[in-house]
């Protein structure tokens, strides 16, 4: 059985006191609504990762920290990026790679992905790789083929028994921020096919022990449709993750 997964993504937002504030609202409830079932993983900016950790370490919270990004080299002359070392020394114990807004945004491509992957491997850290489709994608009806070859390039040279820590996270791009959330079904399809592809490249042994999260708009009234998808393992969760109520909700729907 795989163990289910609720991962908050703050992009960037919350200041370092109403991050340690927030972790501390999510850390209360922890007693009350879960404690080893689920990994709860909190996502900050780079600059809070060592505050809401220490918040968590504090309190003996059942809950660990990533970083929404790093670098892949260890260091050197690379202005405004962070290494591995430095996420991992300040509590990053997970890492989003592959976000969309990255992707957009920031000129993210599925090799900078696989290098961001292979390091974070390396050092220690271990991998939430995003995939998704836009809006012009699905609609063109090829967005199975899209998405498995993101997971395909991304996962790229990475050896078996090293993909089993990673979390592959399915975020449909229509459905980030925007209120509409895919349909269970939607979400299911393609998680099922991430997997099937996994099951390809590392057999079903290690596909069937990897999670697969869902993410965009995901919200305590439509979790628990999504939870109940066999391939659903979690989501990966913006907006509703801003505020304790409604992320220990999604916390509790996982159980
Ligand atoms: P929303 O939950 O705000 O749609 O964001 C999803 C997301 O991008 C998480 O990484």
């Amino acid at each position: 059985m795989r163990k289910p997964m609720m991962a908050g993504n703050w992009k960037m937002n919350k200041t370092w006191a109403e991050s340690v504030v927030l972790a501390q609202q999510i850390s209360n409830r922890s007693r009350e609504y879960w404690d080893d079932q689920v990994d709860v993983v909190i996502c900050p900016a780079m600059v809070n990762i060592k505050a809401v950790n220490s918040v968590f370490e504090f309190d003996k919270t059942p809950a660990s920290v990533g970083a929404q990004n790093c670098h892949w080299e260890p260091k050197g002359a690379f202005t405004g990026e962070a290494s591995i070392p430095m996420i991992r020394e300040a509590g990053a114990s997970w890492c989003i790679v592959g976000h969309s807004e990255r992707r957009e945004y920031f000129a993210e491509t599925d090799e900078t992905v696989n290098r961001k992957v292979a390091a974070l491997l390396e050092g220690g850290v271990a991998p939430i790789v995003c995939v998704g489709e836009s809006l012009a994608v699905r609609e063109a009806g090829d967005y199975l083929e899209f998405v498995t070859s993101q997971v395909r390039a991304d996962f790229a040279g990475i050896e078996d028994n090293q993909a089993k820590t990673c979390v592959v996270a399915y975020e449909p791009i229509w459905a980030i921020g925007t209120g509409r959330t895919a349909l269970p079904e939607q979400a299911q399809e393609v998680c099922a096919a991430i997997r099937a592809c996994l099951a390809d490249r590392y057999g079903s042994e290690i596909s069937d022990e990897m999670r697969v999260l869902y993410g965009g708009s995901m919200k305590p009234a439509n979790v628990e449709g999504l939870m109940t998808q066999k391939d659903i393992d979690g989501g990966l969760v913006g907006g509703a993750a801003l505020e304790a109520e409604s992320f220990v909700e999604l916390i509790a729907a996982c159980i």
